[in-house]
């Protein structure tokens, strides 16, 4: 496993549609190991292929790591098949450093995906889960959480020394 540098807006491969997978190779589990082991490195809860430079309808989740247990989420292929219910609540993404927005969400989703055997799943996501969902489906089509946040991008420092 080795960590991958993660690409920052601006880039414009974080633009880009990806295309799907169609065969699990080694190519791709070593993918799947390296976003990974990058998403925990940064502290984030969800990374995609994009963001790591890699044009895939990949994505990795973990809303809730512990050292115990693997609680990662590893979707090929995710579409959100259903979605209920309304939250809002500040977002960030390891390719805006530093940054938040206020975002509005479904607070409920279905999503389909494969695993990495490509055996079709599905996973229910609600709150947290389903935020995350959302926001790394939206990179695999080009779409960054400020693109359809309610309001700006406020930096995360600046809001903590506001609170002193
Ligand atoms: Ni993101």
């Amino acid at each position: 496993m080795a960590l991958r540098q993660i690409r920052v807006d601006g880039d414009d491969i974080l633009r880009k549609k990806c295309k799907e997978v169609k065969v699990v190779n080694d190519r791709i589990i070593t993918l799947i190991d390296d976003m990974l082991e990058t998403m925990y490195d940064a502290n984030g809860v969800g990374l995609a292929a994009p963001q790591v430079g890699i044009l895939k309808r990949i994505v990795v989740i973990d809303v809730e790591y512990s050292e115990e247990e693997d609680s990662s989420i590893i979707m090929i292929n995710p579409e959100i098949i259903s979605r209920d219910g309304e939250q809002t609540g500040d977002e960030g993404c390891l390719s805006l450093p530093g940054l938040v927005a206020e975002v509005t969400r479904p607070n409920h989703v279905v999503c389909r995906y494969y695993n990495e055997e490509m055996e079709e799943m599905e996973i229910e996501g609600e709150g947290l889960l389903a935020r995350a969902i959302c926001h790394e489906v939206d990179h695999l089509d080009g779409v960054l959480y400020k693109d359809v946040a309610d309001g700006p991008l406020r930096s995360v420092e600046y809001q903590s020394e506001d609170e002193e």
